[in-house]
């Protein structure tokens, strides 16, 4: 049995070097293995779940395209749609919506965190998002699920999702409780400014991350002004733990070179982070430069983003199709 590979990233603007290491390496090293079956889905249903200008809404679904195919997807073999295009995600969603518990979303701290102080006055699209993904995940019985770390809850809310409408309706292994994929070394990368937050696109500082158009100067300014500590690199992995900002530039260029940590700190040990950086610019403008350089060159072809997207909403809405058909009849309509 292949594996169902099955995972979605908001188009809103500023993919980062967060997005590429924690999620999208991984969809590039899952696309090429032909044991799997991939969908990547450029979900723009949720990106409009916080205010959307529509023309750089619609620029930014073909600029996530780009960065899949830039960052090594080939969409020949796997499937690239985005979610809006194939209605079942929106219909399941609102099935799905009669499953879940409150009392569940409301301990997303995802939700907690984007809704800040004023909930009030979060839209009701932002609290039921994780519904969302869970229809994303379960219309294609996907088993497996590479994300970055932060979207653990939400995949722990999915299995439940998908045994409450197996049981409730007795329908035994008809949603399918899909993995999480989730690396155990680099699934959270944080703020170049601050090592206590995540890396993020809403992030106001640009300085705070490396996004994947920056180029060569920017990569240079923004190593260069990343937070650090004063003490030169440690000896063991325990000792950086305790120095976020440390152990996060060596936990960004460890994933670059395919390093463990423990591997990365050897090469390092003693010197100080003049030194570091130096070699941390040097691999982000190695492997990140081309890609930047490829997304740009793709989005000037807009109509061969297009038809990427065309082809795989076919294949999507085929299988996401028969699947709400399915569902339809379980639930009695
Ligand atoms: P999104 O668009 O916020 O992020 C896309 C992917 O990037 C990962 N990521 C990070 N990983 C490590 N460090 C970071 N600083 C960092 N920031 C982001 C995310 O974990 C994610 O894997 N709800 C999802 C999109 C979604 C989805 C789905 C994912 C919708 N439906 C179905 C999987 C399956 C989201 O907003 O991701």
């Amino acid at each position: 049995m292949k594996k169902k590979i099955f995972s979605g990233v908001q188009p809103t603007g500023n993919l980062h070097l967060g997005n590429y290491l924690g999620a999208i390496k991984n969809f590039v090293t899952l696309n090429n293995d032909d044991e799997n079956d991939c969908i990547f889905c450029v979900v723009d249903l949720h990106a409009i779940t916080v205010s959307q200008d529509p023309t750089i809404l619609r620029e930014n679904i073909r600029e996530t395209v780009a960065t899949f195919i830039a960052s090594g997807i080939d969409p020949k073999k796997s499937i690239i749609f985005n979610q809006s295009q194939v209605s079942a995600h929106s219909e399941a969603a609102w099935i799905l919506s009669c499953i879940a518990r409150m009392g569940w979303l409301s301990r997303m701290t995802q939700f907690k965190e984007k809704a800040g102080k004023d909930k009030e006055k979060a839209s009701v699209g932002l609290y039921s998002y994780p519904i969302l993904m869970a229809a994303d995940i379960l219309l294609y019985d996907s088993t497996h699920v590479p994300v970055g770390n932060d979207q653990k809850q939400h995949l722990e809310l999915c299995r439940d999702i998908a045994q409450k409408f197996n049981n409730d309706y007795r329908v035994d292994n008809f949603f399918k409780v899909p993995e999480p994929l989730i690396q155990k070394e680099f699934s959270r990368i944080m703020s170049l400014k601050d090592g206590s937050k995540k890396m993020s696109k809403s992030e106001l500082s640009d300085l705070s991350r490396i996004n994947l158009t920056d180029e060569k100067d920017q990569i240079l300014n923004k190593i260069k002004k990343a937070k650090t500590d004063s003490l030169p690199i440690p000896s063991t992995v325990k000792e950086l733990n305790s120095r976020p900002e440390a152990r996060n530039l060596i936990g960004i260029y460890s994933s670059l070179a395919n390093l463990t940590l423990e591997n990365s700190i050897q090469d390092f040990t003693g010197k100080n982070f003049s030194e570091f950086k130096e070699k941390l610019s040097q691999i982000l403008i190695d492997k990140i430069g081309p890609i930047s350089k490829e997304i740009k060159r793709l989005l000037k072809d807009k109509s061969y983003l297009d038809k990427i997207l065309d082809d795989g909403c076919k294949k999507a809405e085929n299988i996401a199709s028969a699947k709400i058909k399915e569902i339809h009849d379980i639930v009695g309509f």
